[in-house]
């Protein structure tokens, strides 16, 4: 007999701009991923009744300092260099909030909204849609983004994250969810296995700036092409580990031609839990939660361990927008940006 998949709301509390709601989707084997209205944030996926997320368990957590547990990052995902950038002949200064750039759409980026939510269900999946109005001039960027974010959990524990955009001015988006796994019970992540369909990555510079170039990852610590422990290179002597304390690089999928491709595989083998992911964007930030232990807190008021989770950003490359050899996060009137990703849990 097969149980249809529910679907649970409960208010979840107040942020400034308004009440905030919490989706409980459960599948069929009883395992649960939990939305939140507020930032269209995965707040927990649970398998087996294991948490396999950093995040809070009350919306506080969340309105404090975080690093984006679980977030739907934009209007632009990752930095922009100079907090600027020219679009058809005009120049645009976008909100800077790490130093002279912007990371993650700026102060008041699409993680700290309020969105509209309908949950939805359908035979063997149950979901939410999540949609926000990015005003004109919203942190800086050009033209009203109406964007809508679908998240699907099915019976084979897939999460598929479905985002649409449309915009009444040209503009650039680049949008990623910034859920940072952990699939047991080890303190870190350094002895999961990873491996990514990645043959480049977008080397920075010391402000985590793209100098530009794609480099092929043979020989470098960012060849994950064949499955590889975290830790074995995240202190490896090579300038671009060293300068990020361990992986935040955005890596190139190979061959990318914009279809929805299996990227990625996350393997824990401590517990044996593993996560598949599959997306049609061009490029994954790998993140290793590099911040050293304690400068951020999570569930139970624990200081979050350097290492403690591993983010799959899928995204475009950062700083696209200043880079005309990259492809192209410029989303033109009357278009539709599209792009989806899935992570599987196993
Ligand atoms: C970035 C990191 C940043 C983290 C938290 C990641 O996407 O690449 O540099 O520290 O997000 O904002």
């Amino acid at each position: 007999m097969t149980i249809p998949p529910t679907i649970a709301s409960t208010p979840w509390g107040q942020a400034p701009e308004g009440p905030v709601t919490r989706f409980t989707l459960t599948n069929a084997s009883g395992n649960t991923v939990a939305i939140l209205s507020y930032g269209a944030i995965v707040q927990s996926v649970k398998i087996d009744g294991k948490e396999m997320t950093l995040g809070f368990d009350s919306l506080e957590g969340y309105l404090g300092v975080n690093p984006g547990y679980g977030a739907t990052i934009g209007r632009y995902a990752n930095r922009i260099g100079g907090a600027a950038f020219t679009l058809n002949g005009t120049r645009y200064e976008v909100d800077a909030n790490e130093g002279k750039n912007q990371l993650h759409g700026g102060t008041e980026g699409f993680n700290s909204r309020v969105w509209d939510a309908e949950p939805f269900s359908r035979d063997t999946e149950a979901g939410v849609t999540l949609r926000l109005v990015s005003q004109d001039g919203d942190m800086g960027y050009p033209g009203e983004l109406r964007v809508r974010v679908t998240y699907t959990w099915s019976d084979d524990n897939a999460l598929r994250i479905d985002y649409a955009a449309t915009t009444d001015q040209d503009t650039v988006v680049n949008l990623t969810n910034h859920t940072y796994f952990k699939l047991g019970e080890a303190e870190t992540v350094l002895d999961y296995i990873l491996q990514v369909d990645a043959d480049r990555f977008i080397p920075v510079n010391d402000e985590q700036i793209p100098t530009g170039e794609i480099l092929p990852v043979t020989e470098t610590p960012f060849d994950f092409r064949s499955p590889k422990r975290v830790g074995e290179d995240i202190d490896a002597d090579h300038p671009q580990v060293q300068a990020a304390g361990g992986f935040d690089h955005s890596l190139a999928i190979s061959h990318y031609d914009g279809s929805l491709r299996e990227v990625a595989l996350v393997m824990d083998p401590h517990s044996g839990n593993q996560l598949r992911c599959w997306t049609t964007e061009p490029a994954v930030q790998v993140f290793t939660t590099n911040f050293p232990t304690g400068k951020y807190k999570m569930r139970g008021d624990a200081p979050t361990p350097r290492y403690g989770g591993i983010c799959l950003e899928t995204q475009h490359f950062p700083d696209s927008p200043n880079h005309d050899a990259f492809p192209t996060t410029v989303l033109k009137v009357g278009e539709t940006f599209n792009s989806t990703t899935i992570f599987r849990f196993e």
